[in-house]
C-alpha cells in the first residue's frame, strides 16, 4: 500500500520541471489547441502513431473535452518555461495507480536535438516522482528505430516483439537506480 497516492485528477493544470511547463491539454485556449493538432497531424509524426490518419478540428475538440472527466489518461504541451515555444506532448495513458503506457512527440517545428530526451525526462518526473508509478509501458513500430534507440537511451528494455511491433517497459527501480548513478 503506497503512502501517499497522486492521482493524475489532482495534479495541476501547469507542472514545472527544470526550464519547462507542462500545460495540460485541457487548460489550452482553442489557438492553442489548434497549433497542438497541426503537430500531431504533421507526417512525420502521425506516421509513429498507432491512429495515424490525419484529425479534424471537430473530432479533436470532442477528444479533448472527453479528457476533462478522464482519470486514466492525460496529455499535456511542454513549453520552454515563460514562452510560447511548444518543445512536444507527453501524455500518459491507461493510468492506473502503479502503471501507466508512455506516449511523447516532438514538435515538428523544432529542429534541435536533445528536445526528445528533455520531454522524456520530465514525462519520467510525473509518472515516477509524482504519480509515483511502479512501470511504464509502450510500444513502437519496429520500424521507428529512431525511436527505439532513444528509448533504449532512456532505460526502457525491449520486451516482446510481435507483428512489428515492439513492446518496452520501465521500471521505477531502474529508474532511480539510473537517476544515482547519473
Ligand atoms: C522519438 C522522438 C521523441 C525522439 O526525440 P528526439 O528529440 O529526436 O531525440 P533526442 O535528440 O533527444 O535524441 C536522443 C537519442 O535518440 C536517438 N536519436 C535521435 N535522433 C536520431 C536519429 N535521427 N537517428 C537515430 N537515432 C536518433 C539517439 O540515440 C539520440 O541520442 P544521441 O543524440 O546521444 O545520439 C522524436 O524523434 C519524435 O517525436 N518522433 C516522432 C514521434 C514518435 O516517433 N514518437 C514515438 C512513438 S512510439
Amino acid at each position: 500500500m503506497k503512502s501517499e497516492v497522486i492521482v493524475l485528477q489532482n495534479i495541476p493544470d501547469q507542472i514545472d520541471f527544470e526550464d519547462m511547463s507542462a500545460i495540460n491539454f485541457t487548460a489550452l485556449s482553442e489557438f492553442e489547441s489548434l497549433r497542438v493538432l497541426d503537430y500531431r497531424n504533421h507526417s512525420t509524426i502521425r506516421k509513429w502513431m498507432h491512429h495515424s490518419k490525419i484529425i479534424d478540428p471537430t473530432e479533436h475538440f470532442r477528444f479533448v473535452a472527453r479528457l476533462e472527466d478522464d482519470v486514466h489518461n492525460s496529455y499535456w504541451v511542454v513549453r520552454q518555461r515563460g514562452s510560447h515555444n511548444d518543445l512536444g506532448v507527453i501524455y500518459l495513458n491507461n493510468v492506473t495507480d502503479s502503471n501507466a503506457d508512455f506516449g511523447i512527440y516532438v514538435n515538428p517545428y523544432q529542429n534541435a536535438r536533445g528536445i526528445g530526451t528533455r520531454l522524456a525526462r520530465f514525462e519520467l518526473h510525473i509518472a515516477f516522482e509524482i504519480l509515483k508509478l511502479d512501470e511504464l509501458n509502450l510500444t513502437v513500430f519496429t520500424e521507428n528505430q529512431r525511436a527505439i534507440k532513444f528509448y533504449g537511451k532512456l532505460g526502457f528494455v525491449e520486451n516482446q516483439n510481435t507483428d512489428g511491433q515492439l513492446q518496452m517497459s520501465l521500471s521505477s527501480k531502474l529508474y532511480f537506480s539510473r537517476q544515482n548513478v547519473a
